[in-house]
């Protein structure tokens, strides 16, 4: 693709400058890329209701063709310009978690193009929480489609460098409103099923969802879990796509941490006694086993405190590979809460899961 000029404007979230938002709706309208904050990370917007501003985010993405982009709106009622068909359970999820990181497949209407969907008949809508989202979209008067705003393949991104790092010379704008609270995705839930299906875990939690819905089912995908594989077996075809992923090698570490801490102690020795550069990425509460075997141990915050977590786990990636670590040890944490969301990036970004 032909190299584009990339600005970068600074707002502030909670009074977000209106002469700034209109310049990049403006850019929106024109069916250009306009990366900005969310509450769960950056999104790379464009007009969710043209063709070429979508086909554009699938190429400054590098995307697979085949994974369809999630629609943004900046008011609930909204959401019956895009969706049709819409369940009294979709409506109660509404109620709970709009403006917020959960985002629902419905039937689509004819205002959201195949471009956006990949050619499904459904479309993924949510409302973002997020001051500079909102009164972007609400400026731009159209629905904004954004897909995360980092290269396909990579962890998503948490603060306008992130963006800049993989996007830079591809996209036309960033708007830098600080980093992202939530840090993990949207939650996906798939409304044109009964009972519910979650086909993604994220900022909403299974636990609050089920308050709502009584009976939820979590597909298979949702899990990120892959066969348990020894050193030199090759990857099954299935994963042939990666998430998440650093460029240094990424080893998760699962169950108690009373048994896990000395089997990544080993592992890291292992290593370092063969060369390699490993990067540690541990809690609060097990940093101190690690310090003096590596010089590269990083917290993602307390096993306690998941939310810390999760608005750390993509970045701290990124800095493992910013201080050159060939091989990074991770830790796993609860499944409970937005540990779901963490586990199943983490599991998705490993290449091997012990
Ligand atoms: O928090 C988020 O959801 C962020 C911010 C920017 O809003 N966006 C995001 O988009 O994570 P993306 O494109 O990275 O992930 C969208 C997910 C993908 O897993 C995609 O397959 C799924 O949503 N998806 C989109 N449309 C779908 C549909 N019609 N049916 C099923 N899954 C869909
Ligand atoms: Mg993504």
């Amino acid at each position: 693709m032909r190299p584009v000029e990339t600005r970068v404007l600074v707002v502030d979230p909670d009074k977000p400058d209106v002469a700034a938002i209109r310049y990049a709706a403006r850019i929106l309208q024109d069916g250009g890329l306009v990366a900005f904050p969310t509450e769960t990370v950056y999104g790379l917007g464009g007009d969710a209701t043209n063709p070429r501003a979508a086909m554009r985010i699938f190429e400054a993405k590098g995307r697979p063709p085949d994974n369809p982009l999630i629609v943004h709106i900046a008011r609930r009622e909204d959401l019956w310009l895009v969706a049709r068909d819409v369940p009294q359970a979709a409506q109660d999820l509404v109620e709970r978690f709009w403006p917020g990181p959960l985002t629902m497949v419905l039937p689509r209407t004819g205002m959201v193009p195949d471009a956006v969907t990949a050619g499904l008949d459904t479309v993924a809508v949510r409302m973002p929480d997020h001051g500079i989202a909102l009164a972007l979209i609400a400026e731009a008067g159209v629905p904004v489609a954004a897909p995360s705003a980092n290269t396909s393949g990579k962890p998503s991104p948490t603060t306008a460098d992130h963006v800049i790092q993989d996007l830079a010379g591809r996209i036309d704008l960033v708007i830098d409103g600080g980093p992202t609270p939530v840090g993990v995705e949207s939650t996906v839930i798939d409304m044109t099923s009964t009972p519910p299906v979650i086909l993604r875990p994220g900022g909403a939690t299974r636990e609050d969802i089920s308050e709502v819905l009584g009976e939820v089912m979590v597909s298979p995908v949702a899990l990120g879990t892959k066969m348990p594989l020894s050193e030199g077996v090759p990857r099954s075809p299935g994963m042939k796509y990666t998430h998440y992923s650093p460029d240094a090698e990424v080893r998760l570490f699962e169950g108690d941490p009373r048994r896990v801490v000395p089997r990544l102690q080993a592992e890291a020795k292992g290593l370092i006694a063969m060369g390699k550069r490993v990067g540690i990425m541990c809690t609060d509460e097990t940093k101190g086993a690690y310090q003096g075997l590596s010089v590269l141990v990083k917290s993602a915050g307390s096993r306690r405190d998941l939310s810390t977590v999760a608005s750390r786990v993509f970045a701290l990636l990124r800095e493992f590979d910013r201080d050159g670590a060939d091989i990074i040890l991770v830790e796993g944490v609860p499944e409970t809460g937005l540990g779901f969301a963490i586990m199943n990036r983490l599991r998705k970004a490993a290449s091997i899961t012990r």
